[in-house]
């Protein structure tokens, strides 16, 4: 593995050395559980609540909004059906996007399917939502909308804190599964003006299978989803992972310090990667926002070249497709077709995703790479 080049940091990220440190004594010699009253139980808890004002020191709210989730999935679940049946007597309508990741967009088809009524907004040809469009579909049913900081596939970025002005301005609820932003974008959740928010530590250099939700005191407070003790204030019972809390921890801290010092230094290099191919070959197609994007994305359509086939055939480079392939059959991105990308042009994009620790060096090789595999599989294709 140590010769493959890693660039699908949106996938998930490493575990950052100082986070794996933080965690190493919470796997091994402090294993208390946070709820015992006894010495082990209340190392374990006084490392969640250090944890807790790490993450909540990112995102510039109180400890007490935080509410530790297995990933950002369950928050996505938890804000989304939460919400909905604490405030069915308020309403039964959900606003969200049709370029949201599917832990949103089958949330709502479930909801749809217990009654309540659903809005999927389209989005431009760059992947942003309007806050016009927002406005004209709330009606006197709508009880929250829900809309991503920035796309997973095309990092783009939406213009979340003038969605959240008018999400206030008429009372209804604003969710956004900030899980690609935070961390990297500005991440104060009062600035933003969200009311609840998503995020999961494996995409700050944190471990899987640990996030949280964000939920600001003033708003309403989403229904458990689980049954079980009374952990979280009861909104999610459930023995607490410490060690992966401490790692979120530890990695919302280190990200804080990275977005105030190593800031630019990701956006250069996936610029330069973007440059030299667009030098070495014609007909690629950017996806996405140019400026208002994710500082490591780069999604390209490299026209006439498969992204299966030309995944398969990078042998030193781990990149993603932005198609979701099954056994039968290899359907385009529902974030590109949302685009307007046509279907054709959509099997062939391919996910930079650059991060923390990729190099100068790993961007040229990457690029002789592509060029290579892009060129040998246009020569084979049919006129
Ligand atoms: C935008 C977005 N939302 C939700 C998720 C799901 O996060 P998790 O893997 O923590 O469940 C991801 C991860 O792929 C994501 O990119």
């Amino acid at each position: 593995m140590n010769d493959i080049i890693y660039m699908d940091n949106h996938a998930t990220t490493p575990i950052a050395p100082e986070v794996l440190e933080a965690m190493m004594p919470y796997l091994t010699t402090h294993f208390g559980n946070a709820a015992s009253t006894h010495p082990f139980g209340v190392k374990a808890a006084d490392a969640v609540e250090k944890a807790r004002h790490q993450v909540a020191e990112l995102l510039g709210c109180s400890a007490e909004e935080i509410i530790f989730t297995s990933g950002a999935t369950e928050s996505d679940n938890l804000a989304i059906r939460g919400i909905a049946y604490v405030c069915q007597e308020k309403g039964n309508h959900i606003i969200t996007s049709t370029a949201e990741h599917h832990a949103i967009l089958d949330t709502c088809h479930a909801l749809a399917a217990e009654g309540f009524e659903t809005t999927y907004l389209p989005v431009d040809n760059y992947g942003r939502v309007s806050p016009d469009d927002v406005e004209a579909a709330i009606t006197s049913e709508t009880i929250l909308t829900s809309f991503m900081y920035a796309n997973n596939e095309v990092g783009t970025i939406n213009p979340i804190t003038d969605i959240a002005a008018v999400a206030a301005k008429h009372g209804v609820l604003f969710h956004s599964d900030a899980v690609q932003g935070i961390g990297q974008l500005p991440s104060n959740m009062e600035m933003l003006g969200v009311d609840l928010a998503s995020l999961t530590a494996h995409k700050i250099y944190g471990p899987k299978g640990i996030g949280a939700l964000y939920v600001g005191g003033k708003g309403q407070h989403p229904r458990s989803l689980f049954y079980g003790g009374g952990q979280e204030a009861g909104i999610r019972p459930g023995t607490l992972n410490v060690a992966g809390i401490v790692g979120l921890g530890a990695a919302c801290e280190l990200s804080k310090k990275y977005m105030e010092t190593g800031k630019s230094s990701v956006a250069i290099l996936r610029d330069t990667l973007h440059r030299k191919l667009m030098v070495s070959l014609d007909n690629l197609y950017l996806n996405g926002h140019p400026e208002q994007r994710l500082p490591g994305n780069l999604n390209l359509c490299f026209a006439g070249v498969q992204s299966h086939a030309h995944l398969a055939g990078l042998k030193r480079v781990a990149v993603s497709t932005g198609s979701a392939c099954d056994s039968e059959s290899v359907k385009a991105s529902h974030v590109l077709v949302a685009m307007g990308v046509p279907n054709a042009l959509a099997l062939t994009a391919v996910r930079f995703g650059l991060g923390r620790y990729n190099t100068g060096e790993e961007v040229d090789i990457v690029v002789d790479e592509v060029v290579k595999v892009v060129n040998r599989l246009r020569a084979l294709a049919p006129e």
